[in-house]
């Protein structure tokens, strides 16, 4: 057996959510492998909105177990409020999510940093999501960070102690607007307790021998890989490995046994926070497709930036993580435009440009060449219809463009609104 990935390939929201949620029955363990709350995954059925942070896609199925992986870096009191938030649900998690004793713990003071680095950058900010996602993967990586494994042993609170003081040095005079230590403090240590009392494994061994046992692994990605660490739009990005790659590691899991790579993209492109965007439309048409699109971030709320789907990027993405077949979300937002424009290649001082090149590089001044093709009608009952013929050539542009197939259009939120187009039996 293998292990499947799920990931995004444009700037994170992709609706990769959606998507495990839907693919999640023919699995028997969902995995994610990296990220936090800084990611906001949606959910939608039976006319309900869910969304997850930090927990698995899978975990409103049932008979299936959801791991958080070592990769992955943990806010207690935003997992204590998301398990609480489904319990109310009646979604029952007791031995359905298991959590890696070495996945990084969100400190409070971990968040106090991630604000007080976006206030020194002045107008160079990131536009992180300010969850700690940044300062909790910096003292991993210079090794003074705090593991889930911790919360388990007596001198627990002292290894706290000493790592709150030692960023309460950095952070010096500074106040984060809003932000009271000593209640984040009080609240996270009683999310501790509660973290305790689910079961943390070594999740590589438990991984490792469900593999062996013949189960069948999703492994489920945050963000997308234009937010990706090494290659994404660097500084504007976020800490982890976002890409196929970032599962092997983020959950102990050897290249060999990578299955299928599934990659997800919207329809159009957005991006929340800061950035290079060469296709964004900041006018009216923008402003339409956010509106038709609900493109409000699921985690900070904040609005998206939209713009035109960009091929050049794409076809990057789906090189760095191998991608095998691809799913295209929001098909139905482009309803609102009568012409639609796709990027196939980019121009530099007059010159035609077919690979990509990161904008973000600022002495490179890009700017995008659009194909324009014609949009399609409200989609809502393709199921029984089947693709009008303008979107079927877009999706074949699309196919041909990457050299992959596209085996599901989704058309709306719900789980239902999900039409696999390829033979591929996804059972939806
Ligand atoms: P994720 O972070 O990749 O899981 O994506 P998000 O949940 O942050 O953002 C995707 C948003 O689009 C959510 O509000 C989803 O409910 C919604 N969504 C997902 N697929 C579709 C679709 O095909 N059409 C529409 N209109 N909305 C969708
Ligand atoms: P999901 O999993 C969209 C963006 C932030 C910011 C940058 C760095 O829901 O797709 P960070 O908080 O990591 O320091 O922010 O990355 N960002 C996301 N954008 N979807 C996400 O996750 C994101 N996670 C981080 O907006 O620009
Ligand atoms: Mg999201």
């Amino acid at each position: 057996m293998a292990v499947d990935v799920l990931l995004g390939l444009q700037w994170g929201d992709e609706g990769k959510g959606k998507i495990v949620d839907v693919l999640s029955p023919r699995y028997d363990i969902i995995a994610r492998f990296q990220g936090g709350p800084n990611a906001g995954h949606t959910l939608e059925f039976e006319g309900i909105k869910h969304v997850l942070h930090t927990i698995p896609s899978g975990i409103f199925r049932k008979n299936l177990t959801n791991v958080i992986g070592n990769g992955v870096v943990i806010d207690p009191i935003v997992l204590d409020k998301e398990i609480s938030s489904l319990k109310e649900k009646r979604v029952e998690i007791n031995q359905q999510l298991i959590v890696s004793d070495k996945a990084h713990l969100i400190l409070p003071t971990h968040k106090y940093l991630d604000a007080y680095y976006e206030h020194l950058k002045g107008d160079k900010k990131i536009g992180s999501t300010l969850k700690g996602i940044g300062p909790t993967y910096t003292d991993k990586y210079a090794r003074n960070g705090m593991r889930v494994g911790d919360i388990l042993h007596q001198d627990f609170s002292a290894k706290y102690q000493k790592l709150k003081e030692k960023h309460l040095q950095i952070i010096g005079d500074f106040k984060a607007p809003g932000f009271s230590l000593e209640d984040t403090e009080s609240l996270w240590f009683k999310s501790i307790d509660r973290l305790k009392k689910l079961p943390i494994k070594d999740t590589a061994l438990y991984l490792n021998t469900a593999l062996n046992a013949g189960k069948k692994i999703l492994a489920e990605g945050a963000q997308g890989a234009l937010l990706d660490v090494d290659f994404g739009s660097y500084p504007y990005v976020t800490s982890s490995s976002t890409l196929s790659a970032g599962a092997c590691v983020g959950l102990g899991i050897a290249p060999k046994h990578i299955g299928e790579v599934y990659g997800i993209f919207k329809a159009y492109c957005t991006r929340v926070g800061s950035g290079p965007f060469l296709t964004e439309l900041t006018g009216k048409q923008g402003e339409a497709i956010q509106n038709e699109g609900h493109e409000f971030g699921a985690t900070t709320g904040r609005p998206r930036r939209c713009g035109w789907l960009d091929l050049v990027a794409l076809k990057y993405t789906c090189m760095l993580s191998g991608v095998d077949r691809l799913m295209m979300m929001k098909a139905d937002v482009l309803h609102i435009v009568e012409e639609l424009k796709i990027c196939t290649s980019y121009s530099k001082d007059g010159q035609k440009i077919e690979h990509f090149i990161s904008s973000s590089d600022q002495s490179v001044e890009l700017s995008p060449n659009y194909e324009v093709v014609s949009s399609w009608g409200k989609l809502d009952h393709i199921k029984t219809t089947g693709l009008p013929a303008t979107l079927e050539a877009y999706v074949q542009k699309i196919e041909a463009y990457l050299n992959l197939p596209i085996d599901i259009v989704s058309f709306g939120p719900d789980r239902e609104e999900t039409l696999s187009i390829k033979k591929v039996d996804y059972s939806l």
